[in-house]
């Protein structure tokens, strides 16, 4: 029988991913599944597997194409929309990727460090001053994430839990088709209206240099622009906020690494290793990555057909015992670290740079600043997302 997709996971050890994948790495690495539209792609589940799928061109996330797997109806209502540059057939997705490069580069990106830093001392103050425990979540890592990447939008901080509501609804498993689509609309409706106050007056804010050097130039749309800004902040501060929260919670979990962690965060290349390991135990973006074999493609010695659909597991492939000994064991020290958790090949994160220097500049802070931080209820309290492209929680009560 086909196990259907996504497959349970056992609430209790949020962390680990469902444990039907260890037996999947072991005895059937590239399998069919079947998703909520009685579809059956096949998912690959094994690292080395993983890693070739998404380093392979001949895989494509061009979402106009028929045999993209959706795991969910809120993946088809981005097909039916204007689509944001990643699910664009591949001449156009490397043309405005390619417009992005620059604004996310490593160098630039460090050189936002100190601002970032200036932003998490500024939203960890008042949450320290308040009372515990308290809701990690509202009270840190959701506004110091939202603020960092509105500030580099050039979005207006007002708006920003307004976005911020619109987007939750996009990423849920449980948002209808019709619900998506409105919202996306709505959320679209936002930035082509900044995007149309840049054209008349662009700022030195991203969107501001975007809008001159493309929108301008006629090498943009504006709609397009719109739909690209739109992905920025939806996947630009998600991600960060549940990674903080889960990373918390492991390391409650865990509180040796959390000693250790306090004895090696001044070392840029220890710290820089134990984010990358936090990244790899949580994997937040667990949703299988969705692909289209273009052409005949052999993965893990199983042929896939052109047009066959493709979800390649990374909280899988993370914990997979053949890249990383003793895979679910929370070891800061860990290296070399190859793990998946912000992609690999032509997708690969965006932002993979400010999330770094954001995840780098938070865990140092965190725990230099309150090295008694943890989570103030037992796991099965926590309430968790259970139905959401992230692994996150709605709240995360800590105390210290
Ligand atoms: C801890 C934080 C983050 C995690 C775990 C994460 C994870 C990922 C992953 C796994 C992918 C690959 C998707 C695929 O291959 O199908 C991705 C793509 C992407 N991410 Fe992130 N991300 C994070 C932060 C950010 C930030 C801060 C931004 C900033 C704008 C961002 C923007 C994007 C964009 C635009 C893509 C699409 C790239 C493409 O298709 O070429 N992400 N992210």
């Amino acid at each position: 029988m086909t196990d259907s997709y996504p497959m349970p996971k056992n609430w209790r050890c949020p962390l680990d991913p469902p444990a039907e994948y260890k037996r999947l790495r072991r005895e059937a690495p590239v399998t069919r599944v079947q998703v909520w539209d009685g579809s059956t792609p096949w998912l690959i589940t094994r690292y080395d597997d993983a890693f070739a799928a998404l380093g392979d061109p001949t895989l494509s996330m061009d979402f106009g194409l028929p045999g993209i797997p959706h795991t969910s109806p809120s993946s088809v209502a981005r097909r039916d929309r204007i689509m944001s540059f990643p699910f664009r057939p591949d001449p156009e997705y490397r043309a405005q990727r390619a417009m992005l490069v620059q604004e996310f580069s490593a160098r630039q990106m460090e050189a936002l460090r100190p601002q970032i830093q200036r932003i998490v001392d500024e939203t960890l103050d008042p949450m320290l001053a308040g009372p515990r425990p308290t809701d990690l979540m509202a009270a840190f890592a959701l506004p110091m994430a939202i603020r960092v990447i509105c500030d580099l939008l050039g979005v207006p901080s007002d708006d920003s839990m307004y976005l911020h509501g619109l987007s939750r609804t996009i990423g849920s498993r449980a948002s209808s088709k019709e619900t998506v689509g409105q919202t996306l609309d709505e959320m679209e409706g936002y930035f082509h209206r900044l995007v149309e106050a840049n054209v008349r007056n662009p700022r030195d804010t991203l969107v501001g240099r975007v809008v001159a050097k493309n929108v301008l130039t006629g090498a943009l749309s504006k709609q397009d622009a719109a739909a690209m800004f739109q992905m920025l902040f939806h996947a630009g501060h998600g991600p960060t906020a549940y990674m903080i929260c889960m990373g918390v919670l492991a390391l409650s979990l865990n509180p040796d690494q959390i000693s250790e962690l306090r004895v090696i965060a001044d070392d840029p290349r220890q710290l820089s290793a134990a984010v990358q390991e936090l990244l790899r135990y949580a994997t937040v973006s667990h949703n299988g990555r969705q692909r289209v074999a273009t052409e005949d493609v052999t993965i893990g010695g199983q042929l896939i057909r052109t047009g066959e659909g493709v979800l390649i597991q990374p909280d899988s492939a993370n914990r997979d015992e053949t890249a990383f000994p003793d895979p679910d064991r929370l070891d800061i020290h860990r290296t070399p670290q190859r793990n998946l958790a912000l992609g690999h090949g032509i997708h690969t994160c965006t932002g993979r740079s400010l999330a770094l220097v954001e995840l780098e500049v938070v865990f140092h802070t965190l725990y230099q600043r309150v090295p008694t931080l943890r989570v103030a209820v037992p796991v099965e309290d926590i309430p968790f997302r259970q139905n959401d492209n992230l692994l996150g929680a709605y709240e995360l009560p800590v105390t210290w």
